[in-house]
């Protein structure tokens, strides 16, 4: 085999898929989507359902583990929805809302 074209090849894979490489959803972004944007909406400021802007929150990571965990007022608790890793990752993610 032409030792020259080798770098070419392994290159291809990477060139191939552009879509992955330039929208990266992270775990706690896919638990969002699927959990929280019907009322927070996908940019935290919807407020269905009396659901508090996101954006202007100032509950910390804690606040918020708690919060989502056990659940206030028409806000769902997910602690039995989902794991304690998963809570923690969406709760990541909702922190990145500005
Ligand atoms: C059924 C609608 C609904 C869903 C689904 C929902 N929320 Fe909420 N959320 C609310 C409501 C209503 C409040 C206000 C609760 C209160 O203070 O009485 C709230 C409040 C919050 C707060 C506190 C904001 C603050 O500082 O007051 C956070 C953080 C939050 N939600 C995160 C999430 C996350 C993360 C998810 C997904 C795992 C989620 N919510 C899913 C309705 C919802």
């Amino acid at each position: 085999m032409n030792l020259r074209i080798l770098p070419a090849l392994l290159l291809l894979p990477v060139l191939a898929t552009p879509a992955i490489a330039q929208a990266p959803v992270t775990p706690g972004q896919l638990l969002y989507q699927k959990n929280c944007t019907r009322c927070h909406g996908a940019n935290g400021k919807k407020g269905a359902s009396g659901a508090h802007d996101l954006t202007k929150s100032n509950l910390n990571a804690f606040g918020r583990t708690y919060l989502v965990t056990n659940g206030m007022g028409k806000m769902p608790a997910f602690g039995k929805k989902l794991t304690a890793a998963q809570v923690q990752q969406v709760v990541a993610y909702s922190l990145t809302l500005r």
